[in-house]
Formats: structure tokens, C-alpha cells, sequence
């Protein structure tokens, strides 16, 4: 069972790495169109095999997606990641030009695929993936709550000096500084976090968890990759072991909470039809005004992709 990861950077390469030495596939192609920078990555990858004991075999390929021909799961990663200054929808253009390519290269030769994208900016990255694939829009999601569940996780196992493996979270809304921490669904070892930790402690983690990406730009540079990478391959995980997981992704709505046309952060069931369900919680009245605000964000980028590509058909 193969499965194809498109860029090679940072975060494309993380993502192969874990899948291969988890061995989620038997094969992971590894694209980029810079010349030979696949081929050395997967190389170097396959190379830890004897290492760290394990079979699965890693390919290269400067872009010939003939190599990715019938990929189970492909993630594009493929764009500009953020720079200082830089907010996610300042990459739109760029990397919907890049994204579309790719997923036109992807579904020719891999119809059937589920396609996962993590190219910034998220939401709209992969509302184009969706435009572009004209498949059903179960098997096309995007890469960020998981990560961002993961930070406001991270943050809570180090404020109450427990183990993030007791923390379980739920967090909605678009990849930007608007998504939705929601401390009401969120326990540790089954116990509401509200009875273990003061208001406003709780309260400054979820603004910290907001801009988590962007603190970590500052400090690097360039956008994280360790965590996006092992985001990515644990959504690759639930679809290829069909493991029927309950994961925030950016899905396409249809009427869920509310929104329509529009691709958003919910809580979701992930197996081998891709979403195979959207989860629609009880919201309070703050907490749905939180999600109205951050999907009007979303759907203004939304626009942005839908003008750009009107100008090119008229
Ligand atoms: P990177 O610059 O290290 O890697 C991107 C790779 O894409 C480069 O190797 C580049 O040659 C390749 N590429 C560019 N155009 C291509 C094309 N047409 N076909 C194939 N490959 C192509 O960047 P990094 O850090 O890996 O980030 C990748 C993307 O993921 C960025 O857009 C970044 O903003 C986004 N990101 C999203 C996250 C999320 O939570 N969804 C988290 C972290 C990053
Ligand atoms: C991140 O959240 C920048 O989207 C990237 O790390």
C-alpha cells in the first residue's frame, strides 16, 4: 500500500520520516520539483531502515507523479511555509497555483486517493485541492486541528505538570489566529480541565494555542515542522488502518453548525473512505459566536481564491 507525500521540505519530509518508521505504508513516494531533493530525502530516510528497524521503503521522485501511480492517501505539503511578518493568507496566491498543479498531477494518477493538504493557508489550500480534485469532498480534507490540539495539549501538560496522554481536547474553526479552543470539552484523564486549573491561567493558554504557529516562526524563522509532520502522518494512520479516529480536520460544510460551502475545523471520524462522518457538538451561544467568527474569516480568504480564479476563466 503506498502512499505519496508532495514537497520534500521540512514538513513533507517529517511526515514521510514518521510514516515510514511507523510503518504506516509499505512504500511512500516522496515528490518535490526541486531536482533531486526528493530522491536525497528518501534516500536519507530509507537509510535509518536498518536503524530503526523497520521495512517500509521510501522512493524520490522530481516531479513524476507516475511514481505515486494508485497512492491510497497522498498530503500535499507542497508551497511557501510563513516568514516573519507573514500571515498564512499572505501566501494564497503562490501556493494556490502550486496546490492546484499538484492535485491535478495527483488525481491523474491516483483517482481514487484521499487527499490530505497542509499547504497554508489550510482552509482555502484545501477548498482549492477540492475545486481542483472534483471528487466527493469526503475523501478531500485539510491538516490543522490536530496540530493545534496538539499545542493547546502541549501548553496544559505543562502548566498542571501531568502527561499529554491524559490530555483529550476538542478545537474548531479555521487555521488562523480565530480557531476555537474549547475549554468546556476538554478533560484530563476524564476530568473537566475547568476544576484543575485557574480561569485565567486556562484563559492566557488558549490565547497562547491561537498563535502558537506564529511563536514558533519568530523563533525559527520558518513555520514548524516536527509537529505538522506527526499530524499529518496520524490522519494518514486512521485512513490507511481504517482506526475510524475522531480528529479536528478542515472539512467541506454542508449545513453542519450552521455553515455551508465552506471548508472549517470540526471534529470528524476518520477511516478508509477518508470523513466518513462530521461530528456536530452542542455549542453554547459564545462559543458558536467564536465559530461564526473564525468561518467569516475563513470565508473571506475563501473569496479571495474564488475572485482569482474568475479572473482567470473570464
Ligand atoms: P518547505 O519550504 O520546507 O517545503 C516546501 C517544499 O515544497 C519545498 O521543498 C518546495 O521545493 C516544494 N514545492 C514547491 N512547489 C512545488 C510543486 N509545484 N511541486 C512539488 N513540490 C513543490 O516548507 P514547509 O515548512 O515544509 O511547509 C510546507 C507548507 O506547509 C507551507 O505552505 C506551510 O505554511 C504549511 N504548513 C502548514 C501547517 C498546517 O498546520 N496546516 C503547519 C506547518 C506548515
Ligand atoms: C503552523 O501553525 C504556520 O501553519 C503553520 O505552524
Amino acid at each position: 500500500m503506498k502512499v505519496t507525500v508532495v514537497g520534500a521540505g521540512n514538513v513533507g519530509a517529517t511526515c514521510a520520516d514518521v510514516l515510514a518508521h511507523r510503518e504506516i505504508a509499505n512504500e511512500v513516494v516522496l515528490v518535490d520539483i526541486k531536482p533531486n531533493f526528493a530522491e536525497g530525502k528518501a534516500l536519507d530516510i530509507w537509510q535509518t531502515a536498518p536503524i530503526n528497524l523497520y521495512d517500509t521503503r521510501t522512493i524520490g521522485s522530481t516531479d513524476d507523479y507516475s511514481k505515486t501511480a494508485d497512492s491510497e492517501v497522498v498530503v500535499i505539503t507542497s508551497g511557501l511555509p510563513r516568514k516573519p511578518g507573514m500571515s498564512r493568507d499572505d501566501l494564497i496566491a503562490t501556493n494556490a497555483g502550486i496546490v492546484k498543479t499538484v492535485t491535478e498531477n495527483v488525481i491523474k494518477y491516483s483517482p481514487n486517493a484521499k487527499i490530505i493538504v497542509v499547504s497554508n493557508p489550510l482552509d482555502v489550500m484545501t477548498y482549492c485541492a477540492y475545486l481542483t480534485a472534483k471528487v466527493d469532498s469526503s475523501k478531500v480534507f485539510g491538516m490543522a486541528g490536530i496540530l493545534d490540539t496538539a499545542r493547546y495539549r502541549a501548553f496544559l501538560a505543562e502548566a498542571l505538570n501531568c502527561s499529554p496522554k491524559d490530555i483529550q481536547a476538542v478545537l474548531m474553526g479555521g487555521h488562523g489566529d480565530t480557531m476555537v479552543p474549547l475549554p468546556r470539552y476538554t478533560t484530563v484523564g476524564g476530568i473537566p480541565v475547568t476544576e484543575l486549573i485557574a480561569e485565567d491561567k486556562l484563559n492566557a493558554i488558549v490565547e497562547r494555542t491561537k498563535t502558537g504557529g506564529g511563536e514558533i516562526v519568530n523563533l525559527l524563522g520558518t513555520s514548524a515542522w516536527y509537529a505538522p509532520g506527526a499530524a499529518a502522518a496520524q490522519m494518514v494512520e486512521a485512513v490507511v488502518r481504517d482506526q475510524k479516529r475522531i480528529f479536528p480536520c478542515c472539512v467541506w460544510l454542508q449545513g453542519e453548525y450552521g455553515l455551508k460551502d465552506i471548508y472549517l475545523g470540526v471534529p470528524v471520524v476518520l477511516g478508509k473512505n477518508g470523513v466518513e462522518k462530521i461530528i456536530e457538538l452542542k455549542l453554547n451561544d459564545a462559543e458558536k459566536a467564536l465559530l461564526d467568527s473564525s468561518a467569516k474569516a475563513v470565508k473571506e480568504v475563501m473569496n479571495v481564491l474564488d475572485k482569482m480564479n474568475n479572473a482567470v476563466s473570464a
